[in-house]
Order: C-alpha cells, then structure tokens, then sequence
C-alpha cells in the first residue's frame, strides 16, 4: 500500500494530530510489512500561496507546454501526482478557525488541478481521482459536536469528494483544550478508533 501521509499542524510535540496520525502510520506498518509512505508535512514546510502567475499557468490551454508556465507548475504538478499516485491518503489537519489551516488549504489549492485532479467538461467538472480512500485525523480545541461551526468537515468532504475521493472516514479528538482530562480522553478515544481503522485497512 502506498499511502500519502500530510501533517498539517504548525505545531510539533504538542500537536494532537500528528500524535495521532503517526500512532496511525506505526499501527498500519505492523500490519502491512509493504506499506510504502510519502510524507509531506505542510505545517511545519507550507506550499507558497498561489500567485497571478501560477492561475494563468495552471488554467493554460494550449501554452502549458511553455517552460515557464512548466516552471511555475513544478512544485504543484508533483504534489498533485502524490494524490494520484497514493492508495490511500492520510490527512491530520488541525481545526483553525472553525476550518482547516492555511497551510492544508495551500496545499489544496495546488492538489486540485485542472486536467489533472479534476476536469470541465460540458456537463460541467469531472473528477479525475479514482479508487482512493483517505483518512482525515482532526484535533479541535473548544469545539465538541454540535456545540460551534465546522466548517473543516464539511469542506474537506467538498473538495475531496471533487476531485474524485468520496471514500472517507473522520477521526475527531474534540474539546481537547478544556481540561488535561478531557484532552487525556478525547485522544485515548481517538487513538482506539484509529487502531481499529489500521486493522481493517
Ligand atoms: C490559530 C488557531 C485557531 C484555532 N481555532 C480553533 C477553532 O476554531 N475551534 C476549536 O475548537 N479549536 C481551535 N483551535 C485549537 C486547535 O484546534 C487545537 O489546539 C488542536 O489541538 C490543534 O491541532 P494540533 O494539536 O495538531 O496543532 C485553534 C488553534 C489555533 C492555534
């Protein structure tokens, strides 16, 4: 199994999500002997914003072939060719915001390509992401279901789901800056339902 492995967090030792998303890598590397693993970890080293220059170079029809267009796309053409080239992908990203954090979202806005990841057809867009399934880690400070806006769920689904990877599964650690006992139990849960989740990858 090749499985894309993107760390999101700003954060280091502290960080709840990248507990969570290694502790899930070690789990499934027990089991899958082959497992093989990219990992980019856009927190800590973030894809640059796009700029006015990238846009036109990534929405070029004809002109892509131009080196400087070809140039500009590096960097974004092989990020997007890791989402291509994954099995499965692993997500940890942290609730910033109500959503995710900048750094996952410039990472995005690299990934989701024009005839590459998706495509405009006269029916409108057409994923071109085929066969994946991803794992979403998310650690949220105040928020507990229900009680605030999650804006991270419900757009990671969006724009995955539009490129193509419809297969998700969500692993929330929630009210983890409450109290060190509810942080202790948000990531003890969390921990449980990725082991079962390694077991049946
Ligand atoms: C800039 C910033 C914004 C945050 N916004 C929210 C928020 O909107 N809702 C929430 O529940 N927690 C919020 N938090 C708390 C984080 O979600 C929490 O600390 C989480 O553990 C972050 O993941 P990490 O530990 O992997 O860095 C925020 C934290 C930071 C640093």
């Amino acid at each position: 199994m090749k499985l894309l492995h993107i760390d999101a967090s700003p954060r280091t030792v502290r960080s709840i999500t990248r507990r969570l998303s290694s502790g899930f890598v070690k789990s499934l590397r027990l089991k899958n002997g082959d497992l093989r693993v990219v990992h980019r970890d856009v927190g800590h080293h973030p894809p640059p914003f796009i700029s006015d220059a990238w846009a036109g170079a990534a929405f070029a029809q004809a002109e892509r072939n131009d080196p400087a267009m070809k140039g500009l796309l590096h960097q974004s053409d092989e990020l997007a060719q890791e989402v291509l080239n994954c099995d499965a992908l692993l997500i940890a990203s942290p609730m910033h915001n109500f959503t995710i954090s900048a750094s996952l979202k410039a990472w995005i806005d690299h990934i989701v390509r024009a005839d590459l990841t998706f495509k405009i057809t006269e029916q409108g867009p057409v994923p071109l992401v085929h066969g994946k399934k991803a794992l979403v880690v998310t650690s949220r400070g105040g928020y507990v279901a229900g009680t605030a806006y999650d804006f991270q769920e419900p757009y990671l689904r969006t724009i995955l789901g539009f490129i193509g990877i419809t297969d998700i599964t969500f692993v929330h650690a929630e009210g983890v800056n409450s109290s060190d006992e509810e942080r202790e139990k948000a990531i003890t849960t969390a921990s449980a339902q990725l082991l079962e989740i390694a077991k049946k990858w």
